[in-house]
């Protein structure tokens, strides 16, 4: 047993001046340890093995703690990871609970009517300048109409656009050409819109809107009220009647709120979502005031054409009875499970 004692005190000094600590478990002292058991008296052979067993397990001990302490070392904790690098990796969720958000899902089914109907689709963008935001639509200096559409600004005066409409000059300034040809311009552009909102069950602060954008010749209010009549019926997969009321935007003249007999309404019944008063606001539009079309280098005595913008959650949420908009971005797997 002394000569265990002994080992055991040479094997641990071996090991501080190795560098690869395993091997001590294959060091010959260790190995002779075990040659001798046979020298050893009856009755004392199996304590004598147990005890060279013991050590050899105490070296692993040893061993394997230094290993880990080496790992520690060359993984330092960072503390601004976000979560435990040397942590077991984390169990990723299955893909089948991944779906693609209802409203990703709903620009595609939207984009793809527009797409069928002769229209090219475009994105908006998310950072704008005051020129495509008002000057180019119409809204004079100093203009109460601007503040309708109160957003946020950088430091350096750039906008997050309040409205798609901010593409309206860049689209039609880019297509020309088409005109001259002959062509008409059928754009659609869709993108996300910032407003400077009190937050409620039908406002957000961000939200995506469709622009649509048509110009040619000899083009009417009624090729507007029939793209729009089009492209809904196709939408909510039924015919709905449509309604068109004037109203006021400086970059189309005439302007119209475009409002649809409610989906929900059942035969006389009481309705929650249009108040049971059977037609629901959905969109702008107009025909595109000449001050736009000649700001974006149109003659508007040869060319005419008619614009819309249309909230792409307020669609949505009265093609599936959603009752709030918040539950959009909530995040809520519950919510977002169902359009699986
Ligand atoms: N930009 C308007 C809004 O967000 C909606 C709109 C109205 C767009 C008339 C248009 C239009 O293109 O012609 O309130």
């Amino acid at each position: 047993m002394e000569e265990i004692q002994k080992t055991r005190e040479l094997l641990l000094e071996k090991l501080e001046t190795l560098e690869e600590k395993r091997l001590i478990l294959r060091a010959p002292e260790l190995r002779a340890l075990y040659g001798k058991i046979k020298d050893q008296p009856e009755d004392q052979r199996s304590a004598y093995g147990q005890a060279i067993n013991q050590l050899k397990q105490d070296l692993e001990n040893i061993v394997s703690d230094i290993g880990q302490t080496t790992i520690d070392n060359r993984h330092p904790i960072d503390v601004t990871a976000p979560f435990d690098v040397n942590a077991a990796l984390p169990e990723l969720l299955p893909t089948e609970n991944g779906t693609i958000h209802p409203i990703t899902a709903e620009i595609e089914k939207i984009t793809d009517i527009f797409y069928r109907m002769g229209f090219e689709v475009s994105e908006s963008r998310e950072i704008d300048d005051e020129y495509h935001m008002f000057t180019s639509l119409n809204f004079p200096e100093g203009h109460p109409a601007r503040d309708d559409y109160d957003t946020f600004m950088t430091e350096e005066g750039f906008v997050a656009p309040a409205h798609t409409s901010t593409m309206q000059n860049r689209i039609i300034k880019a297509r020309k050409e088409k005109l001259e040809n002959g062509e008409s311009i059928a754009v659609l552009a869709v993108d996300r819109v910032f407003r400077n909102e009190d937050l409620d069950a039908r406002h957000e602060h961000t939200f995506h809107q469709a622009e649509g954008i048509y110009v040619g010749k000899n083009i009417t209010v009624g090729n507007l009220v029939a793209t729009l009549k089009t492209f809904l019926t196709t939408y909510f997969g039924k015919e709905v009647q449509t309604k068109i009321t004037p109203f006021y935007f400086p970059f189309t003249e005439p302007s119209f709120e475009f409002s649809l007999s409610c989906p929900f309404c059942e035969d006389g019944e009481e309705c929650r979502v249009c108040s049971s008063e059977r037609w629901i606001e959905l969109l702008g539009c107009g025909m595109i005031h000449p001050n736009v079309l000649k700001e974006a280098g149109i003659d508007p005595e040869k060319y005419t054409g008619f614009a819309w913008g249309c909230g792409i959650e307020r669609l949505v949420m009265m093609r599936y009875n959603i009752e709030d908009i918040r539950h959009f971005n909530s995040g809520k797997l519950a919510f977002l499970r169902q359009f699986k």
